[in-house]
């Protein structure tokens, strides 16, 4: 009976089975010699003796074999309790070495705080990798996470439909795309896609009302530790409904997800915020809500202040904003002077010409110089109580006459500050994010760019300020968050011709450009579009949050390092092939 490593248990025992796996650790105890096995499902015990033990001896870590053995409870002293199957062992009957391995580069252990290979070499050598545990369960978690929303669509009436992996470029995202060369068209390209938003506008115009995918999507763009050149949507999109009937589905996706593959509740509706009270209040359009921590404006109270860092600043009409953090100061060995002067640095790094930060002791404002607090000492109560900040509490403030850097750069460093103290209210917050500014104003350009995709509608009731003030339009755009990330997007569509080439226009595209670019969506625009709505999900953002973990690569089996390599098969690559350099009339650049 072939049996998996991880599945020994006491109905095996007096079995006689055969495993197949990978010899992880090899103990050579003169008589008698002990390989754990291991397979996708964990690791057994295999002992080897008697007539076997001289071939087991020529054994080496990571060689394939298959054994036939015999199942039996381990003598008590020998249970390894930190193993699942460590009850149990299988004395080997018969050894087939299936192929030898060379010793890996480095060591494929289990042990906690043990496993330390450099990123790269795990990359170079994936497999290896991902014969580790810890990869193994991301990559299944993975997996299920994909296999229940699949069954979920499906469930709910969606097709899975498989839109093109060559199409046009869609300029969709402003990021750059991945292009490939035509060898019939000379001098032509195709994109890899950004996304399929172009592909599942027009499946709707077909009437396929209900789409799904799980889609792979491609783009060239600053690259963060939370993105990756390609990666993988689960992207839907449906005809005649709206943002309620969207928000609700994919709410119930995540209560799904939550509650069958992790066990943990999630309370439905899920939290809706408008776009700019998200940035006023938490200075982010994607907050972690695990903490309260909210930005407050003090400028009043600061104008009766003797602070003179900020008086500049005030003179001229800026704001100052503060925010206070139960941090426990004096106590905790986390919120540090030391961190506080880091902050001060990421303050300055995001625009800021400074921070400033007190502590709270036996009720009063305390600062590092003490300088800081005594010119405050008129205010104290005031600026504590509107903090409602305690002992121990860290309270920062920043004044600049830019609002809007000001409460961005305070998001910042609130989301920094709250990851490192570390309290949170929830394990996974949850958010929608609605009502965003139709056009962002490029801050270089200053010319207007769609802040979600050119295909988000606008509010009806907007549309007449499209002219006169583009930038108080509200698109019918809305982003999932969790625990401060974008987790995913959606919008309501435009399904009108002539309001789909406005807005291009509007964008900074001559109509010539709009037609060329993105014609052949408007034309299907004019033969009947339904109302028209969709969302996607980052899959591999949301597994690496669900997971509590830093690296989406983690998560991804042959992932790109920050500089788009492959670490795996070395790509790019040069071309070297004579006749691909033939095809595309490519000269081999040294
Ligand atoms: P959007 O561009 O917001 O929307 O993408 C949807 C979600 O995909 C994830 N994501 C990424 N994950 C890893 N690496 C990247 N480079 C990357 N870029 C984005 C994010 C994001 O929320 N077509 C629209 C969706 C729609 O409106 O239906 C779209 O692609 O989690």
């Amino acid at each position: 009976m072939d049996v998996y490593c991880g599945d020994l248990s006491a109905e095996l025992v007096g079995k006689e089975i055969t495993l197949n796996g990978w010899c992880r650790y090899i103990r050579d105890h003169g008589g008698k010699l002990f390989v754990d096995l291991a397979d996708i499902t964990g690791i057994a015990q295999v002992v080897f003796d008697g007539p076997l033990l001289e071939q087991s001896k020529t054994l080496g870590r990571e060689y394939v074999i298959r054994i036939k053995g015999l199942v039996k409870e381990r003598d008590k002293e020998t249970i390894d309790e930190e193993n699942p199957t460590g009850k149990f062992e299988v004395i080997a009957k018969e050894l087939i070495i299936i192929n030898k391995a060379e010793t890996p580069p480095f060591e494929i252990t289990e042990e906690k705080g043990k496993f330390l290979a450099a990123e790269d070499l795990r990359l170079k050598y994936r497999y290896l990798d991902l014969r580790r545990k810890e990869m193994i369960n991301n990559i299944i978690f993975r997996d299920k996470i994909t296999k229940l929303a699949r069954q979920f669509f499906w469930k709910e009436g969606f097709l899975e439909l498989e839109t093109p992996m060559l199409v046009k470029d869609t300029y969709e995202t402003g990021a750059r795309p991945f292009i490939v060369p035509s060898r019939i068209k000379k001098g032509a390209f195709y994109s890899l896609p950004q996304s399929p938003q172009i592909y599942k506008q027009l499946i709707m115009v077909a009437g396929l009302d209900k789409y799904f995918q799980v889609a792979r999507a491609f783009r060239d763009e600053d690259q963060r530790e939370d993105r990756q050149p390609e990666f993988t949507q689960i992207d839907l999109e449906v005809s005649f409904k709206d943002e309620n009937y969207i928000m609700s589905l994919i709410e119930s996706l995540i209560e799904k997800i939550l509650k069958s593959i992790m066990d943990e509740d999630v309370k439905l509706p899920l939290k809706r915020l408008q776009y700019y009270e998200a940035i006023n209040r938490y200075g982010s359009d994607k907050p972690d809500l695990r903490y309260d921590y909210e930005i407050i404006d003090i400028t009043d109270t600061m104008k009766k202040s003797n602070y003179n860092t900020v008086k500049r600043v005030l003179e001229s009409n800026g704001k100052v904003k503060a925010i206070s953090f139960s941090a426990d100061f004096g106590k905790s060995e986390r919120i540090t002077k030391d961190f506080m002067l880091d902050v001060i640095e990421i303050a300055k790094a995001n625009g800021l010409k400074g921070l400033t930060w007190l502590f709270i002791e036996n009720g009063k404002l305390k600062s590092i110089p003490e300088a800081i607090a005594s010119s405050l000492l008129n205010i104290e109560n005031e600026l504590i109580s509107a903090l409602k900040a305690k002992n121990g509490d860290i309270i920062i403030f920043a004044a600049d006459l830019d609002d809007t850097l000001l409460l961005q750069a305070l998001g910042k460093i609130r989301k920094v500050i709250g990851d490192k103290i570390g309290k949170f209210n929830i394990k996974f917050s949850f958010l929608w994010v609605v009502d965003f500014p139709l056009f962002e104003v490029d801050s270089i350009t200053k010319k207007l760019k769609p802040s979600h995709n050119p295909f988000t509608a606008p509010f009806t009731e907007d549309i007449k300020l499209l002219e006169k003030e583009p930038e108080k339009v509200r698109g019918r755009q809305f982003d999932l968050v969790l625990n401060g990330n974008e987790i995913g997007g959606g919008a309501v569509r435009i399904n009108n011709a002539d309001l789909q080439l406005k807005i291009l226009k509007m964008i900074g595209m001559k109509e010539e450009e709009a037609l060329d670019a993105f014609g052949f969506l408007i034309n299907a625009l004019k033969f009947g579009a339904p109302e028209d709505i969709g969302f996607a999900i980052g899959l591999d953002r949301f597994v690496t949050i669900l997971k509590e973990k830093q690296s989406i690569r983690d998560f991804i089996l042959f992932p790109k390092t920050k500089s788009f390599d492959s670490p795996i098969d070395g790509s790019p690559t040069k071309i070297e092939d004579k006749r691909i350099l033939e095809d595309y009339k490519l000269k081999r650049i040294e």
